[in-house]
């Protein structure tokens, strides 16, 4: 039954991507690591970004089926990016952008996010020591000075031949608790995949 209605959910978001949002469905990765995003993180930015003037701006970078439908889930004008223009399609319309988050500056103005958040392409992409200096340098650019950045990564020796924490640019961020619910380290390891709260320095 669940695969029939999986199935249904795929060919209509093939025939309308548009329709499909309209009719509430939705592609969720069932791992601890996504939930404790969509839940925990989520909750914790919101509760931020309702501090935050109406304008409050987000840039999600990375799209897949399965962050899909994240502009519903967060309160803010909700920007998306991801290098391959295939992906386009999991991106928020009218606010996608096709490019790459080592080149952030050449897309989107400074210090004009109050969030950003960069899961699972350190590990998936952005593999190599420059790429990462580079979203850090471009996500520090990007950001007003009181926002903030959610870096989830993959930097195991599967993945990558450095320590995130060990590039150059990490430096331009310190690491912070969100003190907001169950939020209180400012860092989350699920095996593999960890999580950590930034803010600009
Ligand atoms: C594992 S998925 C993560 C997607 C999403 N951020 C999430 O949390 O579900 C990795 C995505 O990052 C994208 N990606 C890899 N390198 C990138 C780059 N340099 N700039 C923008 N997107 C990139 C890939 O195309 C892919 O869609």
């Amino acid at each position: 039954m669940s695969r029939l209605k999986n199935k249904l959910k795929l060919l209509l978001f093939k025939i309308s991507p548009h329709l499909a949002l309209a009719l509430g469905v939705e592609f969720p990765l069932k791992s601890a690591n996504r939930s404790f995003l969509e839940n925990e993180i989520f909750a914790f930015l919101n509760a931020f970004l309702k501090q935050r003037p109406d304008s409050a701006r987000c840039l999600f970078l990375g799209t897949d089926k399965r962050s899909w439908h994240y502009p519903k889930l967060l309160t803010a004008q909700f920007y998306t990016m991801d290098i391959e223009p295939k992906k386009a399609i999991y991106g928020h319309r009218g606010h996608h952008t096709v490019g790459s988050a080592a080149a952030l500056t050449q897309h989107y103005e400074p210090h004009s996010f109050d969030v950003i958040i960069a899961n699972g392409l350190i590990g998936f992409g952005m593999n190599q020591q420059p790429d990462c200096d580079a979203l850090l340098a471009g996500s520090h650019a990007l950001l007003k000075k009181d926002g903030l950045l959610v870096l989830g990564y993959n930097d195991g020796v599967e993945f990558v031949n450095f320590k995130v924490r060990e590039v150059a640019n990490y430096k331009l961020f310190e690491e912070f608790v969100p003190n907001h619910l169950a939020l209180t380290s400012s860092q989350y390891e699920f095996g593999d995949h960890m999580f950590v709260f930034l803010k600009p320095v």
